[in-house]
């Protein structure tokens, strides 16, 4: 079979641009063509204000974009042409969806599927117009055969569906070949994970045009990641072990976090608790991280997805099972709020800072972000609130708060700020909600002012760090309380 040289990829977003960067950064001599149905999106990338950040993504994209839509920095630059000692310009951002679909013999699919609004399903199963939509183009302009790849997140038998509707091309002469291969990247270590992939699966058929499209597919892989770690299986295991992955994942986030309530009542620490949970080696100590409940694009929607499948199948006990996954996640971030609240009341205190509003640190993401819940309960109990983000954009922010908290149910101005000290300024309460390292006290990354801010807070002057990022010793000593999640504190 001959090799892949020409890849499209539909989707420019978070999944689309940085596969498609890393795949052409290791295959030289791939070209790899980025599409999406969102001119505004392809344009940004091309104008080197990216729609999205992500650490070490503009030193890729510096090496592998063609030239005009590098963007890069000069440190970057200088970073990535060291490793590659050449820029390659084998990707381009284009919306010439026509032509990169028709010259391509691989074509990924990676774009969004999110939980349906409306119509049957709505709330938990996924709405796949965009896939569906995606999979018409590329049959309505085929003259030759592909293989398409099934990035995107899908619920099971998703391929099994598209097959069929492919199978209606196959008169025209042409036979495309459909495989699932779902990404585990996770946003803020997106290219660091792609660089170094615990594992590559890729779902296919079991036929000879199957197993030989997975082949092509998993060379372009075999260019960085070792053989051993790429995994072929059928295309039902392929597209439930994606959902099952991110289950998985957030059980253990919500088994935490459950945790984290007992130790603020008996005065255990969860950090401790976390910490020595997971030396166990069965346990493993990543994602233990006690927060205000995960959030992002990802988790919820998965879950729901699967909840949906298990109850379609009349499996009652498996789909409460993991919906209490997510009832444990909202339980969470009502809780935080509640015992924020609790603490600042009787001392009549209403303005509040919000420092971090993006879902994770190291991402300007804002999707299904848990800081919406604290100003939510925060705007409900008649606070004022003011939201400080090191990456995420003033205007998406403001978008979401028009778009979930109508103007008329905020009692007191919400306002967005461009540095923390403004956030700060006359408030009686900071709540730190995402773990960037600028808020950190003991970190060369910080960059905020502590005693500045400490000394221009109203009293009480307290500091709720949900994220386990200040030294509270280090605030106090500047005049601050500081109250913890899942550490017990006597204060005020
Ligand atoms: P995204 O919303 O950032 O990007 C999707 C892009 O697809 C958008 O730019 C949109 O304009 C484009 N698009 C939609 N329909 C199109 C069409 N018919 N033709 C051309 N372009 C079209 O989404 P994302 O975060 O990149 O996620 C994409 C998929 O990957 C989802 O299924 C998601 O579940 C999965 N995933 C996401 C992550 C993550 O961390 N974001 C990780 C793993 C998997
Ligand atoms: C997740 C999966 O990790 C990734 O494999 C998948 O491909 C997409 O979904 P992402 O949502 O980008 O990635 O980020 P992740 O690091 O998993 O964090 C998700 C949420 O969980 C964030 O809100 C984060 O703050 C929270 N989290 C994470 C915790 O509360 N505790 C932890 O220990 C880890």
């Amino acid at each position: 079979e001959e090799a892949i040289t020409k890849i499209c990829c539909i989707g420019a977003g978070y999944v689309g641009a940085t596969t498609s960067a890393v795949i052409a950064y290791k295959n030289p001599s791939v070209d790899v063509v980025v599409v999406d149905s969102c001119e505004a999106q392809i344009h940004a990338w091309n104008s080197g204000n990216f729609p999205i950040y992500e650490p070490g993504l503009k030193d890729i994209l510096s090496v592998v974009a063609r030239s005009g839509s590098s963007g890069g920095d000069v440190r970057g630059e200088k970073k990535a042409r060291k490793a590659s000692t050449s820029s390659i310009g084998n990707l381009v951002f284009s919306s010439n969806i026509e032509h990169a679909v028709q010259n391509a013999q691989l074509i990924f699919v990676c774009v969004d599927t999110p939980t349906k609004t409306r119509g049957t399903g709505s709330g938990f199963a996924t709405d796949l117009r965009s896939v569906e939509a995606s999979v018409n183009r590329i049959m309505d302009l085929s003259t030759t055969s592909k293989i398409i790849v099934e990035k995107s997140t899908v619920p099971c038998g998703t391929a099994a569906g598209l097959r069929e509707l492919l199978a209606r091309s196959n008169g025209k002469g042409v036979k495309h070949e459909i495989l699932s291969n779902p990404e585990f990247l996770a946003e803020g270590s997106a290219i660091r994970d792609l660089l170094h992939p615990d594992r590559v699966i890729i779902g296919c058929e079991d036929t000879i045009a199957g197993k030989q499209a997975t082949a092509r597919l998993a060379s372009l892989y075999k260019a960085w990641v070792p053989e051993n770690c790429i995994i072929s299986l059928n295309l039902w295991s392929s597209e439930l072990a994606k959902l099952a992955a991110n289950a998985l994942l957030a059980q253990r986030i919500s088994s935490i976090n459950s945790l984290s309530a007992i130790c603020e009542a008996v005065g255990a620490d969860i950090h401790e608790v976390g910490r020595v949970c997971g030396l166990d080696r069965r346990i493993g100590p990543e994602m233990l991280r006690p927060s205000i409940g995960f959030g992002g694009s990802c988790f919820e929607k998965d879950i729901r997805s699967l909840v949906y499948l298990a109850e379609g199948l009349g499996l009652r006990s498996v789909a409460a099972y993991w919906m209490s996954v997510l009832d444990l996640n909202e339980y969470q971030k009502h809780r935080q709020t509640s015992r924020i609240v609790d603490f600042l009341h009787p001392a009549a205190c209403d303005r509040v800072a919000i420092l971090g509003f993006s879902f994770k640190k190291d991402t300007g993401d804002i999707r299904g972000t848990p800081a919406l819940a604290l100003v939510r309960d925060f705007a409900d109990r008649g606070f004022q609130i003011n939201i400080y983000d090191p990456r995420a954009k003033i205007g998406s922010i403001q978008e979401m708060l028009d778009r979930e908290l109508p103007l008329s149910s905020r009692h007191k101005p919400t306002a967005i700020f461009s540095s923390a000290s403004e956030a700060c300024d006359q408030v009686h309460a900071i709540v730190i909600a995402t773990a960037w390292d600028q808020f950190r006290t003991n970190s060369k990354e910080t960059t905020l002012d502590w005693t500045s801010i400490a000394c221009h807070m109203q009293e009480p002057k307290v500091l709720f760090d949900c994220c386990n990022v200040v030294k509270a010793g280090y605030l106090e000593g500047l005049g601050m309380k500081v109250v913890e999640l899942g550490r017990r504190r006597a204060l005020l």
